[in-house]
């Protein structure tokens, strides 16, 4: 019998916030900076690269915050990264996330002509998050960073965006999140779900093989793309007081609100997946990390009596739900999300909303800008086709006009929802490149 080897993945080399899950709690910073002078854009990275943590797991405290720089299309063009190299990689990134965003369809509310400045424009190069636990890390972690830009007139900070974790440790919708991630081979990150076999470490990470058998194309040089892997950006505007609106308008009870909140998302607020309790809430089992996401949907809930399929999370991830149709492989549609939230809570109870700004900082990571991300919002937030239901979009995320449905399949009869608004804005976006540690030292000593 021939075995085959684990795949060994270069931890050392791979940026953290690829494959570690950010603290809880956190705070941070995402800034975008534009390069107007190539030396000047690499003397930054260099002066990043101690700063920044790598993917091998730490016992240590001080090392939960943490650094993450990635770059453009725009970005690389400007520290003068040579034509046959920006031609290797994948031609989304090239094109960035403005420009494919009407294929689409305007799967999320909201097109690049009205998003916040300077999202969606060649200024925005390079992108550095800062996560850590407290504030007080985090101030220490930007200090660090800080110095790095500092007196190089050549680079420009040109936004900012802060993010924290909020005090329910939930979303703006109340719903605690980041609960489903694909288990990644080799990353020494324990998987949650036993009933899944881990995804090949290719799909997340360039120049491994990945679900298909074959390697990921990788941006050339070899030391350029290894190790690294695409990002997404989007700053999603979260409208709560419409959503709690929507819940009270359909809803006879609390209670009811409660569970039509869980049908929309999946999950209950808690966390606690409706498959493993379609009837109530159990917090414990939301809580438990052992046990929230351990789960599949054909054998326990092929018809969606529990959890509807059109549910944002089971369209995000149906899991073996497709088991049945020849043409979609689950495996190659997977994402690493490492979302967080900004703005103040709406306090609970409060259906009026109060004007402020407050929503996630959804990050994608994955190998595979177009049959992962791309692929999620044009197929199963955008359309209901793959669940029999061509008229439906995502109920949560989706860009419903006022006018959208949503059914919920029950006994004797299933129940439908009309009337859905938009709960969910997006603000702007990109798409990145996050180097590995080798590749940032590659980039910084160009010489072009
Ligand atoms: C403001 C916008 C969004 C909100 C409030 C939101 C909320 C949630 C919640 C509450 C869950 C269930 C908890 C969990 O499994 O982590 C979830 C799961 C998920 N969401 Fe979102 N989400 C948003 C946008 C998106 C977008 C744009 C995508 C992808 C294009 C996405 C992809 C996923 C995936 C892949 C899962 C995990 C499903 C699973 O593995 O079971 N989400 N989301």
């Amino acid at each position: 019998m021939v075995t085959i080897a684990p795949v060994e993945l270069e931890l050392d080399d791979i940026q953290s916030g690829a494959l570690r899950e950010r603290p809880t709690p956190y705070v941070g910073t995402y800034l975008l900076f534009r390069i107007d002078d190539r030396h000047a854009g690499r003397q930054m990275l260099r002066r990043l690269q101690p700063v920044i943590e790598s993917g091998r797991q730490s016992s240590d405290r001080a090392n939960d915050a943490w650094i993450t720089v990635a770059l453009t299309y725009h970005g690389l063009k400007a520290l003068g990264v040579p034509p046959d190299s920006l031609a290797s990689f994948a031609p989304e990134f090239q094109q960035g996330l403005a420009f494919r965003y009407e294929r689409f369809g305007d799967a999320i509310e909201n097109g690049p002509e009205n998003w916040e400045e300077p999202l969606g424009t060649p200024d925005v190069h390079v992108a550095v998050a800062a996560l850590s636990p407290s504030a007080e890390q985090l101030e220490a972690v930007l200090e660090r960073a800080r110095r790095a830009y500092a007196e190089l007139p050549g680079v420009k900070a040109i936004w900012r965006q802060d993010c924290y974790q909020h005090s329910t440790g939930r979303n703006p919708f109340g719903f605690r999140d980041g609960i489903g991630q694909p288990a990644v081979e080799g990353s020494e990150i324990p998987r949650t779900n036993t009933k899944e076999p881990p995804i090949k470490a290719g799909e997340f990470i360039l120049g491994y093989p990945d679900e298909t058998g074959g390697l990921s194309p990788i941006p050339m040089p070899q030391v350029l793309g290894r190790n690294g892997t695409y990002l997404v950006f989007l700053k999603l505007h979260t409208r709560v007081a419409v959503f709690r609106q929507f819940l009270r308008a359909n809803a006879s009870s609390p209670e009811e609100e409660a569970l039509l909140g869980a049908k929309m998302v999946g999950r209950w607020q808690s966390g606690a997946p409706l498959v493993l309790c379609p009837d109530r809430d159990d917090p414990e089992l939301g809580a438990d990390p052992r046990r929230n996401n351990d789960f599949l949907y054909y054998d326990d809930d092929f018809r969606g009596f529990k959890c509807p399929a059109g549910s944002h999370a089971r369209r995000m991830n149906p899991r073996d739900a497709l088991r049945d149709e020849t043409n979609v492989d689950v495996r190659l549609h997977r994402m690493i999300r490492r979302g967080t939230t900004y703005g103040p809570e709406l306090p609970e109870g409060v259906l009026e909303d109060d004007g402020a700004d407050r929503g996630i900082a959804f990050v994608f990571a994955g190998a595979h800008l177009n049959r992962q991300f791309e692929f999620v919002m044009t197929q199963w937030v955008n359309s209901g086709v793959f669940i029999g239901a061509s008229q439906e979009k995502d109920p949560l995320v989706g860009a419903n006009d006022g006018t959208g449905t949503f059914t919920i399949p029950q006994r004797p009869i299933r129940r439908r929802l009309h009337g859905l608004p938009s709960f969910v804005v997006n603000r702007g976006g990109e798409y990145f490149f996050v180097p590995g540690l080798r590749a940032l030292s590659w980039l910084a000593d160009l010489e072009t």
